[in-house]
């Protein structure tokens, strides 16, 4: 008996969470149930580094796959590629970051007596940019200058349970990046990113999705200039410093809805034995055109009454185009009476926050360059 074609169809995997599941399960041979294009990175496999395997990529429009195997991979990875990119953590339970198998940990820091005063860029875990220049955080109001003809990177880079690690000192000891993107899209999904400072960069013309994942920090551990969108996903505070966000706008990046969206999502002492409550700030900003929104967040005691704060007292950087805002939080964190006797947190209305309130919203904002308006990259289905 032959079985009828429209059933051999629907037994072929059709979605990326499908081909994910296989690829990403251990077998005999790792590329049992992967994508074509895939390659495999591990101990014994052909590439033993995870920035080897993408060196070998061509730089052209075709999607390739990097499966991990299980270990810990001390390396930094850098990725100009504008072609798609995915990374799989291989793993026998992918919805589940706590079972995550592959680390890629990065020792840096950067701007102390002893570390140095090499730009950010330098000390991160994992780079997604076409270029230096697109990279560097650079200094002053509008930072590192990237040349105007400078092309978009990645247009549609993924990350599945993969662990990013930059543990040069286990406090706040100058930027140590884990994530640093720029001129490029990424999401993230089941993956953790720890550091004390600077954890995640999101600079100019910067996308990045996260879903389902763990980021963990101290000061200022989420910056940038560009558009983040962290959805049901858990920020663990390691200690307080600065603000849990110190985000930046330009006037050129005027022209999308940049700032960092957390949504849905816990904000909570990394564990049970920090004694931070009331120290932790949502965050403060980095200059005045700062825009960060937490929404319908549960988030515990560490959080400052006052939710955001200043920069600093004489050096408030708070105008008139200030976003610092929260939209129906809720928790011993959110204290109502501390929001309103400091008047330094926006409580958005429903009015106030509804040209924010979708990942369609802030990434779909007409964009003049590259393929940035287009948000075909994230994958809804995590
Ligand atoms: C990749 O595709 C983009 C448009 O989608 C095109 O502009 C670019 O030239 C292509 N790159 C290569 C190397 O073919
Ligand atoms: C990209 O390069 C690879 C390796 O040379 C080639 O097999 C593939 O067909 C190329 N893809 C495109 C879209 O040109
Ligand atoms: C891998 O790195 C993690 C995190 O730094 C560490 O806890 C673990 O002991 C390391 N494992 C091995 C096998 O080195
Ligand atoms: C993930 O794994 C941990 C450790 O095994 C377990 O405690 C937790 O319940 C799991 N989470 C989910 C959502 O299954
Ligand atoms: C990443 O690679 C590009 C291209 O090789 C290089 O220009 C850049 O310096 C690297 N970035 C970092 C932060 O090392
Ligand atoms: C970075 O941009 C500056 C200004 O356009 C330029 O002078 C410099 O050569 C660029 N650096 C690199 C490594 O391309
Ligand atoms: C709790 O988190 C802090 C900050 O990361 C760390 O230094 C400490 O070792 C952790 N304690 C436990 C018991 O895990
Ligand atoms: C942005 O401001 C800088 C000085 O702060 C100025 O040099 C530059 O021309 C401005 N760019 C645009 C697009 O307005
Ligand atoms: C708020 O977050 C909770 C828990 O993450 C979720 O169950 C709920 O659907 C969210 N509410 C809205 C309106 O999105
Ligand atoms: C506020 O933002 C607008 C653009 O939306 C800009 O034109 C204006 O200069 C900014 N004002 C201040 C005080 O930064
Ligand atoms: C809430 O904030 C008010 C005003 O700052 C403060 O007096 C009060 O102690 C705070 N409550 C809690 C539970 O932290
Ligand atoms: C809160 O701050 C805003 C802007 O700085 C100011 O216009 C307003 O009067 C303040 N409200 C109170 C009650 O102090």
């Amino acid at each position: 008996m032959s079985i009828p074609l429209f059933l051999l169809f629907l037994l072929i995997p059709q979605t990326t969470a499908l081909n994910r599941y296989s690829c990403q399960y251990p077998t005999r041979n790792p590329l049992s149930g992967c994508p074509p294009n895939t390659l495999v990175v591990g101990p014994t496999a052909k590439f033993k580094t995870i920035q080897s395997a993408i060196l070998s990529l061509p730089h052209n429009n075709s999607s390739y796959t990097i499966l991990i195997q299980p270990g810990n991979y001390t390396e930094q990875v850098n990725i100009t590629r504008a072609g798609p990119v995915t990374l799989l953590g291989q793993t026998a339970l992918p919805d589940n970051l706590t079972h995550n198998t592959v680390n890629v940990i990065w020792h840096q820091a950067t701007g102390t007596a002893t570390t140095g005063t090499l730009d950010n860029a330098f000390t991160s875990t994992l780079t997604i940019a076409p270029t230096l220049n697109a990279s560097l955080t650079g200094s002053g109001p509008t930072g590192n200058t990237v040349p105007a003809d400078t092309p978009f990177g990645n247009s549609d880079f993924r990350a599945y349970n993969l662990n990013f690690i930059n543990d040069y000192l286990p406090y706040s000891a100058g930027p140590s990046l884990a994530l640093s993107m720029s001129y490029a899209n990424g999401g993230f999904y089941y993956c953790g990113f720890y550091s004390y400072q600077d954890t995640i960069y999101v600079g100019k013309l910067g996308n990045a999705y996260f879903s389902k994942c763990e980021i963990a920090g101290q000061t200022d551990f989420l910056y940038g200039f560009g558009t983040a969108w962290i959805q049901s996903s858990r920020l663990a505070l390691r200690s307080c410093g600065g603000g849990i966000t110190a985000w930046k706008g330009t006037n050129t990046t005027f022209v999308n809805k940049y700032g960092v969206y957390i949504h849905d999502s816990v904000v909570e002492k990394a564990n049970s034995s920090l004694s931070i409550a009331g120290k932790c700030a949502l965050g403060r900003p980095w200059n005045a055109q700062h825009r960060s929104i937490f929404a319908n967040n549960s988030l515990d005691d560490s959080i400052e009454p006052s939710g955001y704060i200043k920069w600093s007292a004489t050096d408030t950087r708070i105008n008139y185009n200030t976003t610092m805002a929260e939209y129906d939080d809720y928790g011993p964190g959110f204290n109502l009476t501390g929001r309103i006797a400091a008047n330094i947190t926006i409580l958005m209305n429903d009015g106030q926050y509804a040209p924010y309130s979708s990942p369609q919203k802030v990434f779909q904002f007409p964009f003049t360059q590259g393929e940035e308006g287009n948000i075909g990259w994230i994958d809804f289905s995590v």
